[in-house]
C-alpha cells in the first residue's frame, strides 16, 4: 500500500499541470489550462487542466481524473506504476512497499514466474529435447539473432518439466496456476499449459513477460495456444512486439495479424510492425497505437476473413483521427510467407509494396468498385451513387477533387454530374453528424446520460444532490466532517454514489484525506472520472453548509418518497403520509427551484 507520507510528498513535487504538459501543448485560459483533449480526436480544444484543485477533464469526451489517472490513462498502467512513473519524474524514492498489497504482490510473483519460464523456453530451444524447436524455427528462416531478439524458446514434451522446474526456484503452485503456465487437473495435480511448443514470449512496455504464445509444429489443433488473461495480462489490451516497434515507429507502425508476420518483418528492418493477440483489433489497442504513430499500414492476409479484419480495423482507426493505409500482399500471402517467398529481395519488395500502399479510402474505393460491374449502366449508376457517399466522407477539398476527377475520368462520366452527387450526400452526412452531436452536447449537459450511474436518469433530482455532497466533500475538509458526521449512506438514492459518499465518509472518519489525488489509489479510472464529473458541474458553494443541509433534505424526502413500485407494498399510513408531503412541496414552490 501506498503511504500516506509518501502520497503527501509526491503530491507537493508534482504539478499536474507540467506533467500534462509533457503530453499535451496548453495553453492558459481564465484560471485554467486548456488544449487538445489527448483521450479523443477535437479539433477545438475542450481539455482543461484544473490547476488550484489539482484535475484534469475534458467537456468533450469526459474523461478525467488526476495526474495518477491521466498517467495511468496516457501511458496506460495501473495504479502503482503509475505512481512509480511519476515518483521517477520527481526524483522521489518508491518505498519498497509501495506494492505490498495483496494484488500487487502476486503480479510481481507472476511477472518473475513469467520471467523464469522465458528463461527455461529458450535454454530448451538449445537442449538436446528442444532440437525439434530449434530446426522448426530455422527451417522458418529465422536467425539466431532474430531468435535470441525475440527470446524465443521451446516448451518440452513432458508436462511437468515448468512446473517442476518453477517450483524448485520456489514458486508456488498458486502462483504458477494464476500465471496460467500450468492447468490443474480434475485430482489437483498441476501440469503444462504449454507441451512441445516453440514458444513467444509476450513482452509489455516496461520489459515485463506477460504471457505467451505457443505455436505447435505439427496440424493439430489448436495451432498456437496463448495464455488467457491473468492479473497482468489481457489480450485486447496489448499488442506483439510494440515494447520494440514503440522505438522505431516514426510516426508510424504496421498492423499484422501474427507472431511470425511481426518477427518476419522485423528480421527484414521492418522494426515497427506490432500484432494484435489473436483477435480482432480492439478500441483499447487503438489507443495505444495512436499513442505512438500517427500512420497505421494494416497488412493484414489477403483471404476473406483478413480483408474483413481490415475493414474493422480502418472502421476503428479512422474515427480516432489517424492516417490508415492498407498494403495488400500479393498472391493470398501473408507477409512471413511473402519475405520467405522472396529470400533476400523480400525486403526491397515489401519496401516497395509500403510505399505503394493506398489510404484507407482508395482502399475502400476499390472494394466497392470491385463489387460492380461497371460496363452495364445500370450497375455504373449504382457504382457511382455509392462512391459518391464514400467521397463526402473526405474532408480535404482538395483530396475530394482530385478523386472526382479521377472516377469521371475512368467512368466517362461529367464531372460536374459526380460533384452534385457527392454535395447531396455531403449535406445529408453534416446534416446527420450535426443532430448527433447536438443530442450527445445537449445529454451531456443536462448529465441525463451518465456512462458511471446508470440509475441517474431516472433520479436525477436526487442524483444531482447527492453529486453536490460528494463535491462539497471533496471541495473543502470542513465540510466534508461535517457532511461525514451528519448524512447517513442510506438516504442516497442511486447505488453508484452512495458507494462513493460510503468510501468518502469512512475515509473522513479514518481522519484521511478525500481531495481527488488522495482518491486515486481507492477507486477505478472511470469512478474517478465521474467524481471530477461532479466536480465540473457543481462549484464551490458560497455557504456550503446551509447547501449541505438543503441538499441533504432533498434526499431525506426523495429516499422516503413512495414510487409505483413501493407503493404497491406500502401501507395506507406511509401512502396518505407521502401525499401530504407532496402537497406541502407544492406549496412551497420558491424552496423547491433554489435546490
Ligand atoms: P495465422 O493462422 O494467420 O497465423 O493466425 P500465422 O501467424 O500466419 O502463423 P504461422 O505462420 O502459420 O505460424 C494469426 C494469429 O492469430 C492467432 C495468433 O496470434 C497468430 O499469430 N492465432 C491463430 C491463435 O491465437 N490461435 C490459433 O490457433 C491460430
Ligand atoms: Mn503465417
Amino acid at each position: 500500500m501506498i503511504t500516506k507520507e509518501f502520497n503527501e510528498e509526491l503530491k507537493a513535487r508534482i504539478d499536474i499541470a507540467d506533467v500534462i504538459s509533457s503530453y499535451v501543448p496548453l495553453k492558459k485560459s481564465g484560471r485554467n489550462l486548456v488544449g487538445l483533449c489527448p483521450f479523443h480526436n477535437e479539433r477545438s480544444p475542450s481539455f482543461s487542466v484544473m490547476r488550484e484543485n489539482g484535475f484534469f477533464h475534458c467537456f468533450g469526451c469526459g474523461a478525467g481524473g488526476d495526474v495518477i489517472t491521466f498517467i495511468q490513462k496516457i501511458e496506460n498502467l495501473d495504479y502503482v506504476d503509475a505512481v512509480k512513473l511519476l515518483a521517477q519524474r520527481a526524483g522521489i524514492e518508491v518505498p519498497e512497499d509501495a506494492s505490498d498489497s495483496g494484488m500487487g504482490k502476486l503480479k510481481n510473483r507472476i511477472y518473475e514466474a513469467n520471467r523464469e519460464a522465458a528463461r527455461f523456453f529458450h535454454r530448451m530451444l538449445y537442449s538436446p529435447d528442444g532440437k525439434q524447436g530449434l530446426d522448426y524455427l530455422r527451417k522458418r528462416g529465422l536467425t539466431e539473432k532474430t531468435i535470441i531478439h525475440f527470446g524465443l524458446g521451446y516448451s518440452p514434451k513432458d508436462r511437468f518439466a515448468l512446473v517442476n522446474h518453477l517450483q524448485s526456484k520456489g514458486f508456488s503452485k498458486n502462483e504458477i496456476v494464476q500465471a496460467n503456465l500450468a492447468n490443474v487437473s480434475k485430482n489437483g495435480h498441476s501440469y503444462d499449459r504449454f507441451s512441445d511448443r516453440v514458444m513467444f514470449p509476450i513482452i509489455d512496455m516496461r520489459g515485463n513477460v506477460i504471457a505467451f504464445g505457443g505455436r505447435i509444429m505439427s496440424d493439430i489443433k489448436p495451432k498456437y495456444l496463448n495464455t488467457s488473461d491473468t492479473p497482468v495480462f489481457n489480450k485486447s489490451r496489448n499488442l506483439y512486439s510494440l515494447q520494440f516497434a514503440k522505438k522505431k515507429a516514426n510516426g508510424q507502425l504496421i498492423l499484422v495479424e501474427g507472431y511470425m508476420d511481426v518477427i518476419a518483418l522485423h528480421q527484414a528492418g521492418f522494426e515497427n510492425a506490432v500484432a494484435t493477440l489473436g483477435t480482432a483489433l480492439t478500441d483499447d489497442q487503438a489507443k495505444i497505437i495512436k499513442r505512438y504513430s500517427e500512420e497505421v499500414v494494416i497488412c493484414y492476409d489477403a483471404d476473406e476473413a483478413g480483408q474483413k479484419a481490415t475493414q474493422r480495423a480502418i472502421g476503428i482507426l479512422r474515427p480516432m483521427g489517424m492516417r490508415v493505409k492498407v498494403l495488400t500482399v500479393p498472391n493470398g500471402k501473408d507477409p512471413d510467407e511473402f519475405m520467405r517467398s522472396y529470400g533476400e529481395q523480400g525486403s526491397s519488395r515489401f519496401r516497395m509494396l509500403l510505399e505503394k500502399s493506398g489510404n484507407d479510402f482508395e482502399y475502400r474505393m476499390s472494394k466497392l468498385r470491385s463489387q460492380f460491374n461497371t460496363e452495364i449502366p445500370e450497375q455504373k449508376v449504382e457504382f457511382l451513387t455509392k462512391a459518391a457517399g464514400l467521397l463526402s466522407e473526405l474532408e480535404n477539398p482538395v483530396e475530394q477533387d482530385v478523386y472526382i476527377s479521377q472516377l469521371s475520368r475512368d467512368l466517362e462520366v461529367d464531372k460536374n454530374a459526380i460533384r452534385q452527387l457527392v454535395e447531396k450526400n455531403s449535406r445529408r452526412h453534416y446534416r446527420q453528424m450535426k443532430k448527433q452531436e447536438q443530442r450527445a452536447a445537449h445529454e451531456k449537459l443536462s448529465g441525463v446520460s451518465d456512462n458511471l450511474n446508470r440509475e441517474k436518469r431516472s433520479n436525477l433530482r436526487a442524483a444531482s444532490a447527492e453529486e453536490a455532497l460528494i463535491s462539497m466533500m471533496i471541495y473543502d475538509p470542513d465540510v466534508a466532517i461535517k457532511i461525514a458526521g451528519s448524512v447517513t449512506p442510506d438516504i442516497f438514492v442511486t447505488s453508484t454514489n452512495r458507494r462513493i459518499f460510503e468510501m468518502l465518509k469512512k475515509r473522513v472518519d479514518n481522519g484521511e484525506g478525500v481531495e481527488p489525488d488522495d482518491l486515486s489509489g481507492y477507486f477505478t479510472t472511470d469512478e474517478i472520472e465521474g467524481i471530477v464529473k461532479m466536480l465540473v458541474s457543481h462549484q464551490r458553494e458560497k455557504d456550503p453548509y446551509a447547501a449541505a443541509e438543503a441538499y441533504t433534505q432533498i434526499l431525506v424526502d426523495q429516499s422516503t418518497r413512495i414510487t409505483p413500485e413501493k407503493a404497491a407494498e406500502a401501507d395506507n399510513d406511509a401512502i396518505m403520509e407521502e401525499l401530504r408531503k407532496k402537497k406541502e412541496r407544492k406549496r412551497k414552490p420558491n424552496q423547491e427551484n433554489r435546490l
